[in-house]
């Protein structure tokens, strides 16, 4: 495993934002700055693309905290790994990886729900499976949950518990997103197919590298020709919940949740202050996790800003 002093140099090379001209209307999300080429505005474009740019950025529980050394770069890594190895399952949207933190991605019409799957009652945000259950819950979103069950039990088969994708993210069962037309019974139905069939790929994988996938997050569109496609980002860190086998050792961002808790954090009080030392253990966490999975030692680039080799690889991605 990579030592953390060697990632100390990179604690002040961070990218924190971009800001880069000709690349279409921009977008920033709470991790990836997005910069829109639809082909409304852009209609000399094959397709209307995005080009996502993962920067440094860390979010939890809705909120930014700080930024995580080579964080953008790992994930974008970690994402494009599983890209390739879902395209079988169902269309992606990936249509280049130009540069070690960038995706360039088709534009979709996307399904407004957060398709999470759940292999294990777990958790520690308001719409986790075991904050919930804690509190009494027995329907999940639809899933029917036997008492007595323990923190970090496996469900006996995945569970899918969609939220709304919102400011607010709030927990939706099938019933509803039909209801509120967010996707049709047929779409949902295909929806949670391919997101059963992505987690079973998933998790089979990841067993294979000594890892158990517990959890994760989809987000799917619809390309211009109504073909349901993979969208955003696909089993990273970010979106999923990695232990390492035989333990419940995380390599994810539950890390960081359950070190901000442990600081006393609560929603409406003033947040702790986060430590370089914290910064460079979860991104020590994230490069191993990116080596285990993918059986590939990660190399350091040089330790500085990233923007102008990004600025670089995305010239042929301009549009005027
Ligand atoms: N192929 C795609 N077409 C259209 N939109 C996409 C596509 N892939 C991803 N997106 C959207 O791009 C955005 C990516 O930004 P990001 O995930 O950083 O922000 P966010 O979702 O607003 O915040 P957070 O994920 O932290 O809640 C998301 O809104 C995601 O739904
Ligand atoms: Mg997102």
């Amino acid at each position: 495993m990579l030592d953390i002093d060697a990632l100390r140099p990179f604690l002040n090379t961070t990218l924190e934002s971009t800001d880069f001209k000709n690349l279409g209307q921009k977008y920033t999300g709470k991790v990836r700055d997005v910069y829109i080429q639809s082909k409304k505005c852009h209609p000399e474009l094959d397709e209307g693309r995005r080009i996502l740019i993962a920067t440094d950025r860390q979010s939890a529980f809705d909120r930014l905290w700080c930024t995580i050394p080579l964080k953008g770069q790992v994930l974008t890594q970690i994402s494009a790994w599983w890209f390739e190895k879902v395209k079988d399952i169902m269309p992606t949207h990936i249509l280049a990886v130009p540069d070690p933190n960038v995706m360039v991605v088709k534009d979709l019409h996307m399904i407004p729900i957060e398709i999470v799957v759940r292999g294990y009652l777990t958790g520690s945000t308001k719409t986790s499976a075991w904050v919930n259950y804690e509190k009494g819950i027995r329907n999940f979103c639809g899933n029917p949950l036997p008492d007595g069950m323990v923190k970090n039990q496996p469900f006996d088969a995945p569970i899918i518990t969609p939220t709304t994708k919102s400011e607010d993210d709030e927990l939706i069962d099938p019933t509803q997103i039909i209801e509120r037309g967010l996707a049709t019974k047929q779409q949902w139905e295909e929806i949670t197919e391919k997101a059963f069939a992505l987690f079973a790929h998933g998790q089979q994988i990841a067993a294979k590298h000594g890892l158990i996938l517990v959890d994760t997050k989809y987000e799917m569109g619809l390309d211009e020709h109504g073909i349901l496609t993979l969208a955003d980002e696909v089993h990273t860190p970010d979106s999923s919940r990695y232990w390492i086998q035989d333990t419940t050792d995380s390599l994810d961002k539950e890390f960081f949740r359950l070190w901000l808790k442990e600081q006393g954090f609560e929603y409406g009080k003033p947040p702790p202050k986060v430590t370089d030392e914290i910064r460079l253990e979860l991104a020590q966490k994230y490069i191993d996790l990116f080596e285990r999975i993918t059986g590939k030692t990660f190399v350091l680039p040089p330790p500085t800003d990233p923007t102008a080799r990004i600025k670089k690889n995305l010239a042929k991605w301009q549009v005027s």
